[in-house]
């Protein structure tokens, strides 16, 4: 999706032959998300990513729904997902349905002892709280509060964080995530009414290739399960790659809001896109400056998408009791807007400070377990004067 990048060494020709310091040839491996019909990259492996030694019993890690039907505005304690050391057993499911799931994490430490690959969707980690490193096959993507990092399904991949406290937004998409199209010119750059361009994507830095065998677990999911895969060799054992699939970061602190004389709608938030869904980033913003202005949104009827907002930090001007790390639902079917008293409170206002991060999936969303288990309880009573 992002831009052409390279990084190590590559043949001067894709498809020839590259050859190691020993006379042996290096192992290209053509990586995408979409067939052979859309971006890709090339990868140069000094053994061939195919060498599987060993395979585990599989485990089921499907989402448990507990709620598949409803239409009630819904709130979630998303701090109240409790830490845990395991990375993968940190990421609790709480909304899902066929085009995304939404998963919490508090992961107290990353996997040193295991790799990680999500066969079925690109993952958007947003980083809430906490700093660390993610290494893939293409190289390190450093990370801190307030980064997306988007992650092309099919990436092996690795984090690490620099201390226990760390709180994640995540979404696996099972289509690619992309930069919207509305953003892009025909042959794919940023246009100059996009809120952010290709100098605040940041594309992996730093490749080491780790020629190293071994026993190397890569547990990778797939529809569900999570399979335990052995490798013969390290798989960040990749000399140079080209291309324009994969990694990136990119800060919500680089997204530049548009702002105008009367209340801009939510697709000017738009950040990223994907089959059925949309991550809006609402971030610290003058407000709009017609004299009569009403800077708290109105009311509206999203007939046809689930709202979910993750409140991240700041003010927010149109909700009540918001806390960090909470979620908001409103579904298709029932309009929602500013609770009692907002509107007027919001009048003669000048900014605000909110950061939150918006999901709306155009098909509705499904409640699990673990959703039922932070929900705030009557939050659709909060309207009621
Ligand atoms: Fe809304």
């Amino acid at each position: 999706m992002p831009y052409y990048h390279k990084l190590g060494e590559i043949p001067h020709k894709r498809h020839t032959q590259f050859r190691k310091p020993d006379g042996g040839l290096y192992a290209e491996q053509l990586f995408s998300t979409e067939g052979f019909s859309n971006d890709y990259s090339l990868l140069y492996h000094v053994h061939p990513p195919t060498h599987i030694i060993k395979t585990e019993k599989p485990v089921n890690v499907a989402p448990q729904v507990a709620e598949e039907k409803m239409l009630s505005h819904r709130s979630f304690e998303g701090f109240r997902v409790k830490p845990a050391s395991d990375y993968l057993e940190s990421r609790t499911p709480i909304l899902v349905n066929n085009d995304v799931h939404i998963v919490l994490a508090a992961p107290k430490a990353g996997h040193p002892d295991y790799f990680y690959k999500n066969a079925d969707a690109d993952e958007m980690i947003f980083v809430h709280e906490g700093s660390g490193v993610l290494t893939t096959m293409y190289g390190e993507l450093p990370f801190g509060y307030g980064d997306y990092l988007v992650i092309p399904r099919g990436t092996i991949q690795q984090i690490r964080f620099e201390g226990e406290n760390n709180r994640l937004f995540i979404v696996e998409s099972f289509s690619p995530i992309r930069f919207p199209k509305k953003y892009l010119s025909k042959y794919g750059q940023l246009l100059e009414h996009s809120p952010y361009c290709e100098r605040d994507i940041r594309p992996p830095v730093n490749l080491k290739t780790h020629d190293e065998k071994g026993d190397f677990k890569i547990r990778t999911k797939k529809k569900g399960i999570l399979y335990n895969i052995h490798y013969g060799h390290h798989p960040f054992d990749v000399v140079g790659w080209d291309g324009c699939c994969y990694p990136f970061a990119f800060s919500i602190h680089d997204f530049e809001p548009i702002t105008g004389r009367v209340h801009q709608p939510p697709p000017v938030h738009q950040t990223f896109e994907a089959n059925n869904f949309v991550v809006c980033s609402f971030c610290p913003r003058l407000f709009d400056y017609h004299p009569q202005s009403i800077p708290a949104p109105y009311n509206h009827s999203n007939i046809d998408s689930d709202e979910l907002l993750y409140y991240v930090d700041g003010d927010f001007m149109s909700r009540k009791n918001v806390t960090r790390g909470m979620l908001t639902l409103h579904p298709a079917g029932i309009p929602h807007g500013p609770h009692p008293g907002a509107v007027e409170k919001s009048i003669g206002a000048k900014e605000t400070k909110e950061l939150a991060v918006m999901v709306d999936t155009f098909h509705p969303l499904m409640l699990t377990k673990q959703a039922l288990e932070i929900e705030n309880d009557n939050y659709v009573m909060s309207w009621a004067e």
